[in-house]
């Protein structure tokens, strides 16, 4: 065999996908089978042992995709598309009756689906219809279950008011039960925790992220909403995310409550990412907060979350600097495009992998930062993950080579008004 070839295998046994060890908030996030997960604007639901993902497929004409996963890491595609709909926005799984169905919005009303199965085969379920009783057109879908398996469609009307309405047996549209009226909100999830149920909606900023807010009631049908709370610092805007649905896991231990966020690019399209975080919440106090964490997962056994615990750290100011970077007090400082800091002899375990990297950005318009490894392409930290420049601690999955074989370039396009300061980067091994 030629010597070219046996590098070729190399080149592509380098590379192969491991599974997904973590939820990274903002990363690109791919499936079993290799592809991006493309499932926007959707919710998770857990039947048995397996959790089911729907969201609309930005690169299929937003039609309903759906992935299944038993550990909420790994997403393996189930047969797609589902059906002949096309631009249905926000999917929602419901199971109001022995059917399985899905609600959705298209051309600003409700639409169902419906099927035997959870997930395949599914069949538009009569027509498209407006919100009863005021007949509302309305933009975005949310779903709940409350603990007597009775299921609610909440929608955001064009009205600004976010509804939510019974489903009937039937898979109908049913009573209105209560409405929020207390501004231009919309993208609604609700879960609830003691007896509490937590509103949490999107302001109106179009596929910009925004401050999400909590509202609470005590009471469903016709109680009255508290709020706005605030649910994350205010700056972050919702860690640039856009809420679709709040997942509550109960494990043997804890009950993990989990903020389902869309990160969307400039137009909701395929670049568009995730953000998914545990939240804290007080029952008693009536406070829900996001738990920021780069990297995280969920022991869906247990109900506990989880962190990376095993890094190797490499410290920019030991790598080799070169043009006008500079070691500075916390790391190397002034990196711009005539600068590079390379770090050699990085630890790899052979395959994909979480690097994370630890920089600041001051001005995020005169400077970004991207990645060369072992000479391949210059790619940048943005189109690997939408916290690029946004947090000090941003993970992307890269390929590495097993052994203290590996170069890790970092550079970056722009100047050094930017002010990026890179500390450095750790490589996550578990
Ligand atoms: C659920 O309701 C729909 C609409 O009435 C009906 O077509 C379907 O047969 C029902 N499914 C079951 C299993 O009862
Ligand atoms: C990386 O970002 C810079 C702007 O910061 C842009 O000019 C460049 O085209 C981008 N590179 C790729 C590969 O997208
Ligand atoms: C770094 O790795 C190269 C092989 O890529 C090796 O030749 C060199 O000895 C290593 N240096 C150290 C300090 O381990």
């Amino acid at each position: 065999m030629l010597l070219s070839g046996i590098l070729g295998l190399l080149a592509t046994a380098d590379v192969v996908r491991a599974a997904n060890s973590w939820i990274v908030p903002g990363a690109a996030w791919q499936s079993t089978s290799g592809t991006k997960i493309d499932a926007h604007g959707g919710m998770v639901m857990k039947r048995g042992d397996t959790f089911y993902w729907v969201g609309q497929s930005a690169s299929h004409n937003e039609q309903p995709y759906m992935y299944t996963s038993t550990d909420l890491l790994n997403w393996t595609p189930a047969k797609n598309p589902q059906n002949a709909i096309q631009y249905m926005w926000r999917p929602k799984f419901a199971k109001p009756n022995g059917s399985f169905w899905i609600y959705g919005q298209v051309d600003r009303n409700v639409q169902a689906l419906k099927s035997s199965t959870l997930t395949d085969n599914y069949a538009v379920a009569g027509s498209k219809v407006t919100l009863p009783p005021s007949g509302y057109t309305y933009s975005d879908t949310g779903m709940f279950m409350d603990d007597d398996q009775t299921w609610y469609l909440l929608t955001s009307a064009d009205h600004n008011n976010v509804q939510i309405n019974r489903l009937n047996s039937d898979g109908a549209i049913g009573d209105r039960v209560n409405v929020l009226a207390k501004g231009a909100y919309e993208a609604p999830g609700l879960f609830k925790v003691d007896g509490i149920y937590f509103l949490v909606v999107s302001g109106k900023t179009g596929w910009r992220s925004n401050p999400n807010q909590m509202f609470w009631t005590d009471k469903l049908a016709g109680g009255s909403w508290n709020g706005p709370y605030s649910i994350a610092p205010d700056a972050e805007k919702t860690y640039n995310s856009q809420n679709t649905f709040e997942l509550t896991v109960t494990g043997s231990k804890k009950t993990t409550y989990v903020y389902m966020g869309d990160s969307w690019d400039s137009k909701g399209g395929p670049d568009s990412n995730y953000v998914w975080l545990p939240m804290t919440v007080d029952s008693k106090g009536k406070k829900v907060s996001l738990e920021y964490h780069a990297q995280w997962k969920l022991d869906v056994a247990t109900g506990e979350v989880v962190l990376p615990s095993v890094k190797r750290r490499y410290e920019a100011s030991e790598a080799v600097v070169q043009g006008g970077a500079r070691v500075g007090r916390r790391g190397v400082i002034g990196l711009s495009s005539d600068s590079k800091i390379t770090f050699r002899n990085v630890t790899g375990l052979g395959g994909r992998q979480w690097v994370q990297l630890h920089y600041r950005v001051a001005d995020r318009e005169a400077g970004e930062v991207h990645v060369i490894v072992n000479d391949g392409p210059a790619v940048n930290v943005s189109s690997l993950n939408h916290r690029a420049g946004y947090h000090d601690v941003v993970p992307v999955e890269l390929g590495l080579r097993e052994g203290a074989v590996n170069t890790i370039m970092v550079g970056a396009t722009g100047n050094e008004d930017a002010g990026i300061v890179v500390e450095g980067i750790e490589v996550v091994e578990d």
